[in-house]
This record gives C-alpha cells, structure tokens and sequence, in this order.
C-alpha cells in the first residue's frame, strides 16, 4: 500500500521574468527511493527550496506526512521531518567532519519542554550524545573512522558529500532531498555512493528523493522518476518508462548541448 509522504501540488515561483516554477506536481510514497531529473534550469533545486522553505512559493502547497509545510517558519522544517543537502556543498569549514555530522541535530529546533530542560542541565551529555548520533550516520555513509576528526579541506571531495548527507540524516528525516549529491564524483565513487543512499533508504527507512544528472546512475538507483522541464511536470514512471518516454527525450534533446552533454554525463 503507499502512503504519500510529499505532495507538491501546483506548485508556482517566479523570479522576475523568469518562471522558476510553473504548477509543478510532485508526490512520493512513504519509503520510496524517487529521482527528479529535468534538464538544466529546469526548476529542480528551486523546488527543493520551496519545499525545504529556503524560498517562498507565489502560490500551490506543499505537505508532508500529511501537515502542510507551505507557509511554516524555515527554522521548524526539520520538525515536520524534511532535511536536505545542497548542490554547492555547505559544510562549516571551521568543523571536522564529525562535527558538521552532529550538527544535524540542532535542525531539530522544537524541543518538549523536558528535553528543553534536560539539554539547560546537561548541555555535555546532549553534546555527546549527538557525537553518537553523527558517529552512527557516518557509518552508514562509510566515512571511515580515522578521518572524522579532519576538516572538510582535508578530506576527498567524496567525503565532503557523504559528511554532508549523513549530518541530513542525523536530523532523522522523514524525507531527505539530495540535490545532485554525485556531481563532483569519479564513476567508481557514484556507484559506492547509490550503494550507501539504497542502504539508508532500507536500514533507516527514510525517504530518499535524488536529484541527478547523471542518467546511468539515477536509472540504476531508483525506483521511480519524475522529470521536470520548465517548472512543471513532463512525466513520472519507473526508470525504464521514462527512457522511453518522448517527452523526456525531447525536453532533453531541446536544451542547449551544454545541457546534453551534462545529461549523458
Ligand atoms: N535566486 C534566483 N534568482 C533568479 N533566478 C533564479 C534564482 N534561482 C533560480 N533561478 C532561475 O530559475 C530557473 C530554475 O533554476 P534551478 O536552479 O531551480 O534549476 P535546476 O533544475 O536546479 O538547474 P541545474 O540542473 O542547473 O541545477 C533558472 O532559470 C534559474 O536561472
Ligand atoms: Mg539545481
């Protein structure tokens, strides 16, 4: 049976002349491993931060587990059980990879009053406790152990981007967006990496929603895709249905080469 966990129904965000956004339908099912694809500029990331609330939306709705998130203060996203990563990478420089993996926790702003009072008596325990949490993530994206306690400058880039998704999953989402988490990556390290984001969605149960490029990697990975063009939806199916699919290849075929060439990439 599938339960949704995100609807993005009509969905509109305009910046000046240029509609980012128009009327875009989105859903997932609890549990689901989903890609979004759409050729350059087509909308993906503005999507993420109209859901994740970075940006306002002009107009449409966006729930999820069935409370609507469209309007909610950005600090209480995490809350509503959404965390995301980013198509520049946004790890502190200042913090070892740990560090920025435990940080996830502080997403989770609303604390019952208890944990509220717990966390005034016994900042030192919350604090390891939330090392432990970040310890665990980073497992689960085999950031090995001996490197934990290096800055991000220090590490491969590959790591970075595991780091980074790993502190996503210590905000224990419901739903984790990744937008174009294997871009920057060599061919060996994006399939270790859609190894790890299967494993994630399987162990924690978590609901993976991976913006990509990369087609090779995203049809390998999902279970269904939805592809965007011009801030709306052209089709949505499982990754063989969307080979196939004219509008898709159009819409590919349509954008400019440097859009092409980073598609087949
Ligand atoms: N803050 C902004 N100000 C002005 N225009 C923006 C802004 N953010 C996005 N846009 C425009 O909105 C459109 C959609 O951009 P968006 O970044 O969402 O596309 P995308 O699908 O993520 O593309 P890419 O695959 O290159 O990451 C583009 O035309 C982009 O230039
Ligand atoms: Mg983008």
């Amino acid at each position: 049976m599938s339960v949704p966990i995100l609807q993005v129904e009509q969905v509109h965000r305009r910046f000046g002349g240029v509609k980012a956004l128009a009327g875009v339908d989105f859903e997932v099912n609890a549990g689901e491993l989903v890609g979004l694809i759409g050729p350059n500029g087509s909308g993906k990331s503005t999507l993420v931060n109209v859901i994740t609330r970075m940006i306002d939306s002009d107009a449409g709705r966006v729930v999820v587990d069935g409370a609507d998130l469209t309007r909610v203060a950005p600090h209480r996203v995490a809350d509503f059980g959404v965390a995301r990563t980013y198509q520049r990478l946004r790890l502190n420089p200042e913090l070892t990879l740990q560090e920025n993996a435990a940080t996830g926790v502080l997403y989770r702003h609303q604390r019952p009053f208890a944990s509220a009072l717990r966390l005034w008596f016994d900042v030192r325990s919350t604090r390891d406790a939330a090392l432990a949490q970040a310890d665990a993530a980073l497992d689960l994206m085999k950031v090995p152990a001996a490197v934990r306690g290096k800055l991000p400058k220090e590490v491969p880039f590959s790591l970075q981007r595991r780091t980074e998704i790993a502190r996503a999953l210590v905000a224990k989402p419901k739903v984790v967006l990744l937008d174009e988490p294997a871009a920057g990556m060599n061919p060996a390290e994006v399939v270790e990496l859609g190894e790890l984001l299967a494993a994630a969605n399987r162990q924690l149960g978590v609901t993976v929603v991976l913006i990509e490029h990369n087609m090779e990697f995203v049809m390998r990975v999902v279970q269904r895709i939805t592809v965007i063009n011009r801030g709306e939806r052209i089709a949505t199916g499982t990754p063989a249905e969307i080979r196939n699919n004219p509008a898709v290849v159009e819409a590919y075929l349509g954008t400019r080469g440097e859009a092409k060439a980073s598609a087949q990439a």
